[in-house]
């Protein structure tokens, strides 16, 4: 899909470009509550419908340098020797896990960071070989491991010894590939760094290759961004991501690095925003929305075609039928109804584990509500419609009144053409895809004005 496919109106954009969650979860992670001790995550666990397959997210906190950009949860330091206490902490939460689930069937894994081969190559089949004592990893090719991948933190053997280990997918972090740009945020990876990890990846035979890229940094330029495009376009990744730059320096306090009059203004960052799209779409890459771009014989692609996509705390995803568990500080799990997020700190996390409780800092059970309006969500997110037909069917509700206060609230978008109705089917329409996400915040009980100060803008 081509920016002109999509309607460009810069103006209509621009109207709508407010703050607003991603909603990778509904309710999204800042409203769940603090607990005070693991029983909760306990009781989700004792309900778990025991035959449902597993999704295990493991997240590595460190990284070896900083870049000024970064919004994720890290621990910069050069001190690699930090990692052995922290593996002994992940294991035994590992364990303990494993013990409460009765083992189970992995059919997807992701590592993600920080930096997960922060790790050295032993540390991270050692941690494989104890995940598998404590999983059955599934033998099915439909199955997903996967891993996040800086290019720069690769020793010479790294990425054959992570396929042996069973990895499929990777991820890499680009970002941009313009030298200026890159020494701005302190990211130095020459684009020859790029082209030759991505063709050892090729050539081991990981599949669903993804690149992150950010539009948005310090000294970006339309036509810059546009050469970048170019370079990956050749490179033929079957997913990207292009990360919108979430400037938030209050937050984030690597980005006080970032010089604010370095940043492009909102008409160029929206620019180069059209002219990606525009760019992608010629080059055959299908737009899945939210940030994502996949080619027409990925998974991602063709499960969207066929109604089939789900979304989830890493984004979209084709794996709707797992339990998510959640390893590692900061991590969060999906088990049935409820969402449960790990302590944040390593301290607490050290904590929990060695007074043998779960590292549980926050959960939230979905209420008839919160799922009734998940399913909106989701279906808006993955399937850009949801048939309120299929809603009353599911819930035993008349959606029509039920969502009557959120269906007021789209009056503008319709309006404006953003969304349409087609019988009991209400559509986000070509010119709607990019503010999808406005559509969902109608939806969302509670999102309030000052809470969608804490989010960055759709672009
Ligand atoms: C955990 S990192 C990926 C793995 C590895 N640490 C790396 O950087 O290559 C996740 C991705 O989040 C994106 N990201 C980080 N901070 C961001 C920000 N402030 N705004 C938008 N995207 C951001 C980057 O594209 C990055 O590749
Ligand atoms: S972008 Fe990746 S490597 Fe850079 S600081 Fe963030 S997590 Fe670490």
């Amino acid at each position: 899909m081509t920016h002109d496919a999509l309607n460009w109106d810069p103006l209509l954009i621009q109207r709508y470009n407010r703050p607003g969650p991603r909603y990778t979860s509904y309710p999204t992670a800042v409203d769940f509550l603090t607990v005070a001790d693991d029983h909760i995550e306990r009781q989700a666990y004792a309900e778990r419908v025991a035959t449902r397959p597993l999704s295990l997210y493991v997240h590595i906190p460190f990284c070896a340098h900083v870049c000024y950009y970064c919004g994720c949860n890290k621990i910069v330091t050069k001190r690699r020797e930090q990692a052995e206490p922290y593996l002994r902490l992940l294991k035994d939460e590992i364990a303990k896990k494993s013990a409460l689930l009765g083992g189970g069937l992995v059919n997807q894994l992701h590592f993600g960071g920080g930096t997960p081969t922060f790790l050295s190559d032993e540390q991270l089949q050692e941690l494989m070989a104890f995940l598998r004592r404590h999983f059955t990893f599934s033998e099915n090719s439909k199955a997903d491991f996967s891993i996040e991948i800086d290019p720069r933190e690769l020793r010479h053997n790294t990425l054959s010894m992570l396929r042996a280990e069973g990895f499929n997918r990777i991820s890499f972090g680009v970002q941009d590939l313009d030298p200026d740009v890159q020494a701005a945020v302190n990211r130095i990876q020459p684009e020859s760094m790029i082209r030759a990890v991505m063709t050892e990846a090729r050539s081991l035979g990981f599949h669903s290759i993804n690149m992150d890229l950010i539009y948005g940094l310090p000294l970006q330029t339309l036509d810059g961004f546009s050469r970048t495009l170019n370079t990956i376009i050749e490179l033929t990744p079957d997913r990207l991501s292009v990360f919108n730059y979430a400037h938030l320096p209050e937050r984030f306090k690597p980005q006080r690095r970032i010089q604010a009059d370095d940043l492009p203004d909102a008409s160029t960052k929206l620019a180069i925003l059209g002219r990606c799209i525009q760019q992608l779409g010629e080059a055959g890459y299908h737009y899945v929305g939210m940030d994502h771009f996949a080619l027409p014989t990925d998974e991602l692609a063709q499960l969207q075609q066929q109604g089939r996509l789900h979304r989830n705390f890493q984004g979209y995803t084709t794996h709707s039928d797992c339990d998510l568990i959640g390893l590692g500080v900061s991590s969060i799990s999906q088990i049935g109804d409820y969402y449960l997020q790990n302590q944040v700190t390593v301290d607490a996390y050290e904590h929990a584990l060695n007074q043998q409780q779960l590292p549980n800092l926050k959960q939230r059970q979905l209420t008839l509500d919160d799922k009734i309006r998940r399913k909106v969500i989701t279906e808006l997110l993955c399937h850009l419609a949801i048939n309120l037909s299929d809603l009353n069917d599911e819930f035993g509700i008349d959606s029509r009144v039920y969502l009557a206060d959120s269906i007021a609230e789209l009056k503008p978008m319709l309006t404006d053409g953003l969304l349409a109705w087609q019988g009991h089917t209400l559509h986000v329409t070509d010119k709607g895809r990019l503010l999808v996400r406005n559509a969902c915040m109608a939806f969302d009980r509670y999102l309030s004005e000052h809470q969608q100060q804490r989010f960055s803008r759709a672009i």
